[in-house]
């Protein structure tokens, strides 16, 4: 039987960490969790409900009336349920985005999910990519990646992805929100955004696609041994 093992990527959002991560899950033949659609999950509820998402007690209340599951549908794609429906679309909406970078600072929203990211490593070899994953959520995984590039960058990748969705958006904007979350993402008390000391730093400003997935494929190979 193969052992069983788990590759952390972290970094800022827009660092192409999920598109990265899908591709070398497929090439692995591993299961690629998507930890940021779990506080996405939240962030639209807390939406929809109308709750101010830094409000933390607020917050708080409406955790025990969440049911969160994660399902991967025929296509292999990460699926979340929320109370039993399909929310996988609805989390991706630009605005929800913030909503899930303030619930995120909330600590008991964090503790609320750490068993089930766990339990997914715990089953099966998985690249579960997130912000805190190699400090807190695996602090043992055999291989941590730290995947980065500059902001201007990163809010150019996201401005042609919006674009390609149909969302046209100034990038000036893209850009501002960029750096507002990773503001929040680094800065807040509980488990913030930053390289775990065993990270291996990916920087993807200068690296195309097939060049930062050939580098992540290196770095997991050399460490698993496979
Ligand atoms: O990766 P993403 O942009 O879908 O994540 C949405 C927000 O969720 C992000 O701004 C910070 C938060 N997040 C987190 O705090 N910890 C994680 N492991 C993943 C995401």
């Amino acid at each position: 039987m193969r052992k069983i093992y788990s590759v952390a990527v972290d970094g800022p959002s827009g660092a192409g960490k999920s598109t990265l991560s899908k591709a070398v899950a497929a090439e692995l033949g591993i299961v690629y969790v998507d930890t940021g659609a779990i506080y996405r999950t939240i962030g639209y509820y807390v939406f929809s409900k109308n709750i101010d998402p830094k409000d933390a007690a607020a917050v708080i209340a409406v955790l025990p009336q969440l049911e969160i599951e994660m399902r991967y549908a025929d296509d292999g794609l990460q699926h979340m349920y929320l109370n039993g429906q399909d929310v996988t679309k609805e989390i991706r909406l630009p605005q929800i985005s913030m909503y899930a970078s303030n619930v995120s600072a909330i600590p008991e929203v964090r503790t609320f999910l750490l068993e089930m990211q766990r339990e997914m490593a715990r089953r099966s070899c998985v690249i579960m990519d997130g912000r805190d994953i190699g400090t807190v959520v695996l602090p043992d995984a055999e291989v941590k990646i730290f995947l980065t590039a500059d902001v201007e960058v990163r809010a150019q990748r996201r401005w042609e992805e919006l674009r390609q969705r149909g969302t046209e958006r100034p990038y000036k904007e893209v850009l501002r929100e960029m750096e507002e979350r990773d503001f929040n993402d680094s800065h807040r008390a509980a488990a913030p955004l930053k390289q775990a000391d065993d990270a291996v730093l990916v920087e993807t400003s200068v690296l195309g696609f097939e060049e930062s997935k050939a580098k992540m494929l290196q770095v997991i190979r050399e460490k698993v041994g496979i």
